[in-house]
């Protein structure tokens, strides 16, 4: 959805449908002189004052100090992976999309029960390759039939977000849903340079809205396997620590690699787990926990995602506690218009996928999503590289709309709005050839 008009009107509809706090919250900060003065948390210091003098201290100690910190107070602590997880294959055809990819679908059924809950994963190889090849792994939002216009590909029966426009109408996907989403997702592209695609609809894991967990992954698996969770309790049940709506997507995206790891035709050890937008969040709360993941790339994931805090520019962290308050931990909470006591900001979140390669990527008129934010917080994430003797962004200052840079933290803004092109694309294929091919067998 782009800032104007759709994000006005998404704005509007999250002050009037939901909590009356909304109407005394200032106006959308978009003014740069209006930043308040603020002082980032410091990777590298300990909480108890102690400084971080080497990788090894960092990979030891400081990082699970900080992991814990997003966990207890941003996103919510999660369940471990389920023990009788098990992968259905569902269909496999050869010479999809015009003979250039063998396409298939496996149900991944997190209790091992075909009739429990499960999610559908999408997978395109490039068809005739023959050495497993390195894979991108992102979270869709309309379908996986709204990813190509594959006419026989399954249109979801779960529940999705309400677009009429789009073919999605009483929270059903119809025919007409089909390909809604291939602007977002140039297969062809990425198996022509040699990638794997693997995706899931994000509404497998857990429908976004409020009530959302009864019917997802958090009513099933506990966090803490002593507190069983009630899908049918009359409030919330889950503890304030507890994971949110991202930190089931998130989860779900490490069970879609638990799953590559068994396809013998994905090199597992070299999946890019990439989203936009709030997937752009999870994909990087997903790398952050999840160090299988070998690279992570956020596109426009603003707020909550890339995107610093401290600056309160564009979305803040009361306003996006009030449009979706369920996707955070309930902690989270607290931090609305109190950003300086968050004890992390998120160039923090970008320094926890350190030494693996990160790309960060912004849109010029996605000002919601604070583009010059989500470029200082992956400079904020660059003394964490340096312990590790990896180059960061390469440049101090925010580089002009469509000049790509970074070595092992990659940026760039580019001109448009929220959304996702074939020049975010590009740009990510680029970025994975130099940092996953290289490891090429
Ligand atoms: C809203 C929300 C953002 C989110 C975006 C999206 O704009 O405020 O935080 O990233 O939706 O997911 O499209």
């Amino acid at each position: 959805m782009g800032w104007a008009p759709g994000r006005v009107a998404l704005f509007l509809g999250g002050i009037l449908g939901l909590v009356g706090v909304h109407a005394a919250e200032p106006e959308t900060n978009y003014d740069e002189g209006l930043v308040p003065a603020y002082t980032l948390p410091d990777p590298l210091k300990f909480s108890d004052g102690r400084i971080v003098r080497s990788a090894r201290e960092w990979r030891r100690q400081r990082r699970a100090e900080v992991l814990e910190l997003f966990r207890d107070q941003v996103y919510g602590h999660s369940p471990a992976p389920p023990a009788a997880l098990r992968f259905v294959p569902v269909s496999e055809v050869r010479g999809a999309l015009g003979g250039r990819a063998i396409r298939r679908e496996v149900r991944v059924c997190f209790t091992g029960r075909e009739d429990g809950p499960s999610m559908t994963v999408l997978l395109y190889l490039p068809q005739g390759s023959t050495r497993p090849v390195p894979a991108f792994l992102g979270l869709n939002f309309k379908g996986n039939q709204g990813v190509t216009f594959e006419p026989d590909l399954p249109v979801t029966d779960r529940w999705v977000r309400n677009e009429p426009k789009e073919g999605r109408v009483n929270h059903r996907a119809t025919e007409a849903s089909r390909g809604t989403e291939s602007t977002r997702w140039p297969v062809a592209d990425i198996l022509a340079r040699g990638y794997a695609l693997a995706t899931v609809y994000y509404g497998d894991i857990e429908p976004d809205h409020v009530e959302g967990w009864r019917a997802g992954v958090r009513g099933v698996f506990p966090v803490d396997p002593a507190r069983a969770v009630d899908p049918n309790a009359t409030g919330f049940p889950l503890a304030d620590s507890d994971w949110g709506a991202l930190g089931a997507w998130a989860w779900g995206l490490s069970r879609a690699l638990d799953f590559l790891e068994t396809e013998s035709r994905v090199d597992a050890q070299r999946v890019a787990v990439l989203g936009h937008s709030r997937l752009g969040k999870a994909a990087l709360w997903a790398g952050a926990q999840d160090e299988r993941f070998a690279m992570v790339i956020s596109n426009n994931s603003g707020e909550g995602g890339a995107a610093l805090a401290r600056r309160v520019f564009g979305e803040t962290t009361a306003r996006i506690n009030a449009l979706a308050p369920y996707w955070f931990c309930t902690n989270f909470k607290q931090y609305g218009h109190r950003e300086a006591e968050l004890p992390v900001d998120q160039h923090e979140l970008l320094a926890l996928m350190a030494p693996r390669p990160v790309y960060v990527a912004s849109a010029e008129k996605d000002l919601w999503a604070d583009p010059r934010g989500e470029f200082l917080a992956a400079q904020g994430a660059e003394p964490v590289y340096a312990l590790f003797g990896k180059g960061g962004l390469g440049t101090a200052v925010w580089p002009r709309v469509n000049q790509p840079v970074g070595d092992f933290i990659g940026y760039h803004v580019r001109t448009g709005d929220h959304e996702v092109t074939l020049y975010d694309w590009n740009r990510y294929l680029d970025f994975a050839d130099r940092h996953l091919k290289r490891r090429a067998r």
